[in-house]
């Protein structure tokens, strides 16, 4: 049986890429949601909507686990999932705790890139209050960029205007670590 992927749209590639490089001998199934993709600037009832329409329709082809490979996805719709499903879920969240680490060592601070939804839910929220001890990570929504990659633009010109505009009241200098809390952003990287 395989392992099922699971995104909005083409982000949970760039970790797909990483489970083959892993698990050479497995088979995948990716299954993006690009009727509904961004998912970030919608409300969490309509994203738990889609995710749970999504799921249902990879599930029928039997796949032993799932990979919710969208943070945003995962932050809504995760514990509804595991309680829904009895085979394995596995989620994604913005990687805040190495970034903590090693930016702390640096005696500098940490910014998290990731989409609206993401930033404003719960889980975020709690994934920091545990770990932001010295209050050091600040987040940042970089909704536009889901776009940008779903449109396949990669035009260097445009994005550093954009990047630019984005960080424009950020002290760069400050920051150790930037998170890519969207598994869409890593091919901006
Ligand atoms: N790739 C998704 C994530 O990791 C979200 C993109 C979207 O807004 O649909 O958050």
């Amino acid at each position: 049986m395989r392992i099922g992927f699971f995104d909005s749209g083409i982000g949970g590639i760039s970790l797909l890429n990483e489970a083959i490089k892993h698990f050479p001998k497995e088979d995948f199934l990716y299954y993006a949601d690009t009727r509904n993709v961004p998912y970030g600037t919608r409300t969490k009832e309509e994203v738990n909507k889609h995710v749970q329409t999504a799921v249902e329709d990879i599930l029928k082809q039997e796949v032993k686990a799932l990979v919710i490979a969208c943070n945003t996805a995962t932050s809504i719709s995760i514990n509804e999932l595991r309680s829904t499903y009895d085979i394995p879920i596995i989620g994604m969240e913005p990687a805040a705790k190495p970034a903590i680490e090693l930016s702390s060592s640096m005696d500098k601070r940490v910014l998290v890139f990731a989409t609206d939804l993401t930033l404003k839910e719960l889980k975020y929220k709690k994934l920091i209050t545990r770990i932001d001890k010295d209050s050091i990570v600040d987040p940042l929504p970089l909704p536009e960029l889901v776009e940008f990659c779903e449109d396949l633009n990669f035009n260097w010109d445009k994005l550093s205007t954009y990047f630019r505009t984005k960080l424009e009241g950020f002290d760069l200098n400050q920051y150790g670590t930037v998170v890519l809390g969207c598994t869409h952003f890593p091919y901006y990287k």
